[in-house]
């Protein structure tokens, strides 16, 4: 019995490999789908790395060992032991005949099992995220997440932290989470933005990786309440400078996704040409030339329309590759977006859209830096200035020329997985209705 925690156990993915054949090899993990047919047991177990195929015999098993291994349910954890062989029927192409084994829960009746209802596997998310599928969106997730900080690393910003209680709103009093914080009304932070710009005075290039929270009443396949933001800032740049490191920072994180993930892109049937095809430059396309683009696929768009999850989805179907939407109109975005000063009445911003449909995943631009600029802008939109002392100090303190960004972290990942649903993207989805677990 092998029953050491000290043993020395293979992980799934190196038992799958011809040097073992014939070796005894030991694993350990959960029975991921069991069968019985006369007097053997085929048993797949599951780590974190993979799966295979065990066989239970009595050639190497007593009774009393084959009644209960043949009694074993799926998600019950054991480890084992026995041969590695070749077995080309088997899912994964080997298989080990089973001579010990120790189990370490049985479970009574695992309650996941496919054509549930949506809210059911909701409810019990903590199980769900088990299955196959979604342990390989996490993994594409985590590949991601590093990229991100990786890219920029290497570019030479400095990875900062900013608060997620806050006294100030980024974009607009509607979305707001109110909290009550010792008696004092305040909210959960929408986006670290401004924060990032007080710290590029000292570092000049910044980024965080922090959630975000929005109030927004809406249901969209590609709205979550609270949202992993990827943001960064940077003193010096302009629009157009950032949008060259971003569409760098995309394609860097695409190469890394399919140069670490490309099983589990397989195992979440992901056509993976489609992101393999996504070539940089992106193109860039002035809202005004969008909307007038936005006719050829028959949309009825005119100048100054918001561009919603539904528009962007009809514009994006029609592309393989990423855009940038430049030069939108100041009354689309917020406040500190710095205006166009050649073109009275548009912005020096971006949005990026993900193709085939799936639309934006990133916003950014220039941001005010002349101090009466932002005080007016502040007003118009029935701001307290006082409310925003300290943003506005950085407009009296030596202000600078800088742009920045925020990136949906899990929009990313919906794409780059091919997902219809921001919530198959993060383990925990917060949404209007929806908490727990
Ligand atoms: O366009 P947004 O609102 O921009 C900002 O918050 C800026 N302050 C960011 C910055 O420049 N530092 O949000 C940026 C990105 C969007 O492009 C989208 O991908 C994502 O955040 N996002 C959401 N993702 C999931 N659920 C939501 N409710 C989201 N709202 C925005």
């Amino acid at each position: 019995m092998c029953n050491q925690y000290s043993l020395l156990m293979e992980k799934i993915k190196e038992a799958l490999s011809d040097d073992l054949l014939g070796k005894i090899v030991s694993i350990r993990g959960w029975v991921y789908r069991i069968r019985s047919s006369g007097k053997i047991t085929f048993i797949v177990m599951r780590d974190s790395t993979g799966i295979i195929q065990c066989i239970a015999s009595s050639e190497n098993l007593n009774d009393e060992q084959m009644k209960e291994i043949s009694s074993l349910t799926i998600e019950s954890s054991i480890e084992l032991s026995g041969k590695l062989r070749k077995e080309p029927r088997a899912v994964t192409g080997y298989e080990i005949s089973l001579q010990s084994y120790k189990i370490y829960e049985r479970n009574e009746n695992f309650p996941i099992a496919k054509d549930l209802g949506e809210e059911f596997l909701l409810d019990n998310r903590h199980l769900w995220l088990r299955s196959r599928e979604f342990t390989a969106v996490l993994k594409i997730r985590s590949t991601v997440f590093k990229a991100f900080a990786d890219y920029f690393y290497k570019e030479d910003y400095y990875q900062v932290q900013a608060p997620m209680f806050v006294s100030t709103a980024t974009e607009g009093g509607s979305s707001l989470f109110n909290v009550d914080y010792f008696g004092e009304k305040v909210n959960l932070t929408q986006s670290s933005q401004f924060y990032l710009e007080t710290l590029i005075y000292s570092l000049e290039k910044v980024f965080t990786i922090a959630p975000s929270f929005r109030a927004e009443k809406s249901r969209t396949r590609r709205h979550l309440t609270e949202y992993w933001h990827a943001e960064g800032e940077a003193a010096w740049y302009s629009n157009e400078d950032m949008m060259a490191d971003e569409e760098k920072m995309i394609k860097y994180i695409i190469d890394e996704v399919l140069k670490n993930n490309l099983e589990d892109l397989e195992i979440i049937k992901r056509d993976i040409n489609k992101i393999k095809n996504i070539k940089i430059p992106f193109e860039r396309i002035k809202y005004k030339d969008l909307i007038e683009k936005s006719k050829e696929f028959g949309m009825n768009l005119k100048y100054g329309d918001d561009l919603g999850a539904d528009e962007e989805y009809g514009i994006m179907v029609h592309f393989d590759n990423p855009i940038f939407v430049t030069d939108y109109p100041e009354s689309l975005k917020t406040f500190y977006h710095r205006p166009d000063p050649d073109n009275p009445g548009e912005i020096l911003c971006h949005d990026l859209l993900a193709p085939e449909g799936y639309g934006e995943v990133l916003g950014g631009g220039e941001r005010i830096y002349d101090l009466q600029q932002l005080l007016d802008r502040i007003k118009e939109n029935n701001l307290n200035p006082e409310d925003y002392y300290w943003y506005v100090d950085l407009r009296k303190y030596g202000s600078i020329p800088h742009s920045g960004f925020g990136l949906g972290l899990d929009r990313l990942v919906m794409w780059i997985c091919g997902l219809s649903n921001v919530r198959e993207t993060i383990p925990y989805p917060r949404t209007i209705r929806r908490v727990k677990p």
